[in-house]
């Protein structure tokens, strides 16, 4: 890296036709589709390539330095190159990146898991958060011998076939508000897997009981995002995921957390936040200190059906790269690095900005709000209080959303394409105020647009 330059506006060289990242572009296009492996980073006229980065600060293969408050989609709590990460990885890299037999920080992060989440008795580990996902849904089908599972509308839970579903309805398709269509989010899922998924309306506990009651004998599992990211962190409201717990366990209905984000919120998870007791945990994202990860926890009882030795029903599951040397021991400094204070920390500073950012939205007089908890916000171009996600579906919401991702990237801040962002713990109240005159910025450039 050359001499990097902190812009404050005028950040997007990148998009200009000789910039390096157009270059690139033209070449990568030719091997990759849309010149890059993550539909999420797909914008026009061309992806935004990324030469390095450290702490909290991003390097565009321009030679610009922005603030990076995406952090690889949330999971790089302690930003890039985190030194202890580093050693820890260096070290191991010379020892051997993996083998076919167990290493014992598989162990310690397991340990440290189960300690800290109270859903949690028992780990297993895969590669990513989809496969985590995937695991808990196998692992309740296999439990409870049924093979229907429920989720949320609006609820992401990567990209295994039975949760690619409602994630972005639409109206006039989406059904009524208390039983919402069940609606394919991604091509090539067949149909029938798709009728397979209930779908269920969030925060709406008469809907959801009557909902589950009449397919109760079909359900393995509700799967639940307790803050789910792309309905702009709605909070559960009071008593419903006590009420869904009730539920379900009258009829035998397994509950299946997804922490894959919002574990970053505290030492104990949202679940240790907003309560729900899970019977199955899945996890990724921080827990793998950057590299890629996937945990499926929960009660013992249930997790047996990964054992190999147990007598009923048994899931089989491997995985090459499952709990790789790498990822255990990153992971392990990642998380040893978490502990309450720095958690508290990251909650004040998060809280300080959505309230200053939402001042911010006030005072531009455009719709828009940031919600979010803990470390994580979201910059939502809807004004209306927000307690589902159709209350996020507003028309032009979305062209908004990506306007303003552009316009911050070119008032040097990188947050998702839809908003997403996250603090990091290299960050301090010098960011927070970086953070605050970009969006400023960006929302006076809107306005000119
Ligand atoms: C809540 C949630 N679950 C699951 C996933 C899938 O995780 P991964 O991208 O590691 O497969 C994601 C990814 O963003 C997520 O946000």
């Amino acid at each position: 890296m050359k001499d990097p330059q902190r812009l404050q506006s005028g950040a997007n060289t990148f998009l200009k036709a000789g910039s390096k990242c157009a270059q690139w572009f033209r070449e990568a296009v030719r091997y990759i589709p849309a010149g890059t492996s993550k539909a999420n980073l797909y914008m026009l006229p061309h992806p935004l390539y990324v030469q390095g980065g450290t702490g909290c600060w991003a390097t565009d293969l321009e030679g610009v330095e922005r603030l990076d408050c995406i952090n690889n989609f949330t999971s790089l709590i302690h930003g890039h190159a985190f030194p202890p990460v580093v050693q820890a990885v260096t070290a191991q890299l010379s020892r051997g990146t993996n083998f076919a037999f167990s290493t014992p920080d598989e162990l310690l992060l397991a340990k440290l898991l189960v300690e800290r989440i109270p859903g949690l008795e028992q780990v297993r580990f895969g590669n990513s958060g989809t496969e985590a996902v995937m695991m808990a849904i196998k692992a309740a089908r296999a439990f409870t011998g049924r093979d229907r599972i429920a989720k949320i509308e609006g609820a992401y839970h990567g990209y295994y076939d039975d949760v690619q579903v409602s994630f972005h309805s639409e109206p006039p398709d989406w059904g009524l508000d208390d039983a919402p269509a069940s609606l394919p989010s991604s091509g090539g899922i067949p149909k029938h897997r798709v009728q397979e998924t209930l779908v269920l309306p969030w925060n709406d506990q008469e809907a959801t009981e009557r909902l589950l009651t009449r397919h109760k004998s079909e359900l393995a599992a509700v799967i639940v995002d307790p803050l789910a990211n792309r309905m702009g962190f709605v909070p559960p409201a009071p008593g419903y995921l006590k009420h869904l717990r009730e539920v379900t366990r009258a009829y035998g209905i397994l509950v299946i957390f997804d922490e894959v984000i919002s574990l970053r919120v505290g030492f104990t998870g949202a679940q240790g936040r907003y309560g729900g007791d899970p019977d199955l945990t899945a996890m990724g994202k921080i827990i793998g200190g950057g590299f890629p990860v996937g945990a499926t926890g929960g009660k013992a009882e249930v997790m047996a059906v990964f054992d190999p030795g147990t007598k009923g029903p048994r899931i089989l599951s491997g995985g090459t790269f499952s709990a790789n040397p790498i990822t255990m021991t990153a992971g392990l400094a990642a998380m040893q690095a978490l502990d309450h204070a720095t958690f508290a920390r990251l909650e004040d500073m998060g809280t300080r900005l959505r309230t200053r950012l939402n001042d911010v939205f006030k005072r531009s007089g455009q719709a828009g709000q940031v919600t979010g908890d803990g470390s994580l916000f979201r910059l939502m171009m809807v004004s209306r209080p927000l307690r589902n996600y159709r209350d996020t579906v507003e028309a032009g919401a979305d062209q908004r959303s990506y306007r303003l991702f552009m316009a911050l990237l070119d008032a040097g801040i990188m947050v998702n394409n839809n908003g997403l962002g996250c603090l990091s713990t290299p960050m301090g109240d010098a960011e927070l105020d970086r953070i605050n005159g970009a969006l400023e910025r960006a929302l006076a450039a809107l306005a000119r647009e």
